[in-house]
């Protein structure tokens, strides 16, 4: 079925594509974007390995020590296009008003005339000399009720290659769309068409960068970018921004949440889903070893970034996790962090702006407490210790991340991929704080946990583009990630929770974590890491009705005493200085809570406001 098309593109549909929509959709963006071809992907291992071949000779890719790194990849990055671009993303919605003030907007008709329809629109021949990769997935189990398709079109071989390792990519998402199933449209394209016969860079992208999503019509337009969530379109784009609309319509929830299984000594399995920032330990928490004192505890990973939570009808919440791969930090994990990480990056990895070793394998600061004595750097230049003292440079890109398969993940979950997902337990969320916010508090309910994560503040890191370590209020770890008015974000949240307890549901107990507190020397008190599960035991005790607790001005907080401490020196003192609630500076937190309600005030949940009044009650009483 080798038709031609519009502009004399041949679209190469395979015999296979039945959806009449689709194929029409492929020769619109075609024949606006003019690429010198188009490849349907079909997800297979040949396919996968004729994209590597391409982009190792593209320069895209290095191929590294295949007995040291089997099956894997590096690739460097344009220095300036190494982390989201939130300031560049946009929700296109018709009403500002439904955007609300946490997200940019612009109205859909200005938009479209600027990327598709303006006399300079920025996709108009974008695709020129390069291939259009028709790129069918699925986030989630395929068939999974919970699940949802999607196809991205995108002139980027390096997306199409970690679009196989994140989601489940190629024919089989095709089968399931069937010839008149509803699939997210995703386009993308690195602006940077290609004369004929230029010579291509290793990293083509373009300064201008758009973001865009359109909720009503759930549609995807990413242009400039090649790097993570702005060209992935299934992660952030489709998962959360677009997810949430749809949840928010037909009564679910799309979240920045990893979900992890749980099982006690005596068998019994809990599942977890808890909200950290981008940086802040979901993946590490996902992935936990039971340390010293833990014998017969186990961790295992459904998911590490995403959850898509839907209620059952036996008035549970189902979580499935939406990705098929991790697109993990670099920096910070080795063996004494995240044994298990180290473990699924052995092979068939695609390394992005880490450090290579002169054995062709690679290196990132942290992961190992010495780094080699020579290194070429992400830039692709000579780096030594002393180099990297001199200049202040780094050896590996602070937002270097590793893309792989779930599969090489050594304590996956025997659930991970069930398409009836698995019933949450307990919802957790966390930021990185270096003050104030205690290592651990349950929500005494369910609106005191919405509030625990509405008004959740977090330290910026480097998976996004601009400063870091300034504190910015981060609702449900969403701020970045929610597709419409935050404040009617927490207003579905409430009532979700409502409607389950109205129909006899026990909800999800709500609590909120911080790894991060710092001590006067600067470094965090906090072990971390594996010891986290000392508080995750803590909060199946409460779950249980076992483990005490004393109320606080936030939350109920476990005593020293609460913690099971074998195996780990940790002091009383220690504990006190993360789990103590400062009078003062509660006050100045409660007055940064006070600026987010402001700013959302138009559809703020009264509940909230009530909230925040009991804690300054609390507080003055205290
Ligand atoms: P995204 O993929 O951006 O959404 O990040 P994430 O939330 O999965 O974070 P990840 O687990 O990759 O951790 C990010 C950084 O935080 C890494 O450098 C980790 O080493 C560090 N980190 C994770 N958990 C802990 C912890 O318990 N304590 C401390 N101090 N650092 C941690
Ligand atoms: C995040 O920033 O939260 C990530 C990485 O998980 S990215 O895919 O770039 O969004
Ligand atoms: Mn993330």
């Amino acid at each position: 079925m080798n038709q031609p098309a519009m502009e004399g593109i041949r679209l190469n549909v395979p015999g296979y594509v039945t959806h009449a929509r689709l194929i029409a959709w492929v020769a619109e963006i075609a024949a606006l974007t003019e690429p010198a071809e188009v490849y349907w992907c079909n997800g297979s291992e040949q396919e996968y390995q004729r994209l590597a071949e391409r982009l190792v000779a593209a320069g895209t890719l290095l191929r590294l020590n295949p007995e040291l790194r089997p099956g894997s990849f590096l690739a460097r990055s344009d220095p300036d296009d190494v982390a989201r671009v939130e300031d560049r993303t946009f929700i296109c919605s018709r009403s500002p008003d439904d955007a609300g003030p946490t997200n940019n907007w612009m109205a859909p008709a200005e938009m479209r005339a600027l990327l598709q329809t303006g006399p300079n629109a920025l996709f108009k021949g974008a695709m020129r000399g390069r291939t259009l990769y028709v790129v069918p997935f699925s986030m989630g189990p395929l068939g999974s009720h919970i699940a949802h398709i999607g196809v991205e079109l995108t002139d980027s071989p390096y997306v199409a290659l970690s679009m196989r390792v994140m989601t489940r990519m190629g024919r089989g998402a095709l089968d399931v769309l069937g010839s008149h199933g509803e699939f997210v449209p995703c386009v993308h394209s690195v602006g940077a068409p290609l004369a004929p016969l230029a010579q291509d860079v290793s990293w083509p992208c373009n300064k201008t960068k758009y973001i865009v999503h359109y909720p009503e019509t759930r549609e995807i337009w990413s242009y400039g970018s090649g790097y993570g969530g702005n060209a992935l379109l299934g992660k952030k784009c489709f998962a959360l921004r677009i997810a949430s609309t749809m949840g928010r319509e037909q009564g679910w929830l799309a979240e920045h949440m990893l979900i992890l299984g749980v099982t006690n000594p005596q068998g019994k399995k809990y599942h977890v889903a808890a909200a950290f920032p981008s940086a802040c330990g979901k993946t590490n928490f996902s992935m936990l070893v039971p340390p010293a004192g833990y014998e017969g505890w186990k961790v295992t990973t459904i998911g590490d970034d995403i959850a898509w939570i839907k209620p059952h009808a036996d008035g549970r919440l189902y979580a499935i996790n939406p990705e098929a791969g991790y697109f993990g930090v670099a920096p910070g994990t080795n063996y004494q962090t995240n044994p298990n990480c180290m473990d699924s990056l052995g092979r068939d990895v695609v390394f992005t702006n880490v450090a290579l070793t002169d054995d062709g394998d690679v290196w990132w600061e942290g992961m190992t407490a010495e780094p080699p004595a020579h290194l070429i750097d992400w830039q692709g230049r000579d780096w030594t210790p002393e180099i990297g003292k001199a200049t202040g440079t780094r050896a590996a890109h602070p937002n270097a991340r590793f893309t792989v398969a779930a599969t090489n993940n050594p304590v996956l979950d025997a659930q991970w991929d069930d398409p009836h997902g698995v019933a949450i337990d307990a919802f957790v969320f966390g930021g990185r704080r270096s003050t104030t916010v205690p290592l651990v508090a349950e929500a005494r309910n369910w609106a005191e946990g919405i509030y625990m994560a509405a008004t959740m503040g977090s330290e910026t890191t480097a998976a996004q583009a601009g400063a870091t370590g300034v504190v910015r209020r981060d609702p449900f770890a969403m701020l970045p990630f929610t597709g419409y008015h935050m404040s009617d974000y927490f207003r579905h949240w409430l009532d979700l929770g409502a409607r389950l307890q109205e129909a006899g549901a026990t909800l999800p107990r709500v609590f909120c974590v911080n790894w991060f507190r710092k001590g006067a020397d600067g470094k965090f008190v906090w072990p971390g890491y594996g010891e986290n599960m000392r508080v995750l035991e803590w909060i199946l005790g409460r779950l249980e009705g076992r483990a005490g607790a004393h109320a606080n001005a936030f939350g109920l907080s476990p005593a020293y005493e609460d913690l099971r401490w074998s195996g780990l020196t940790f002091t009383r003192e220690q504990f006190q200085s993360v789990i103590g609630i400062d009078r003062a500076a509660w006050q100045q937190e409660l007055a940064l809570h006070d600026e987010l309600f402001t700013t959302l005030a138009h559809h703020l949940p009264p509940e909230l406001r009530e909230t925040r009044e009991r804690i300054a009650q609390r507080l003055a009483a205290a």
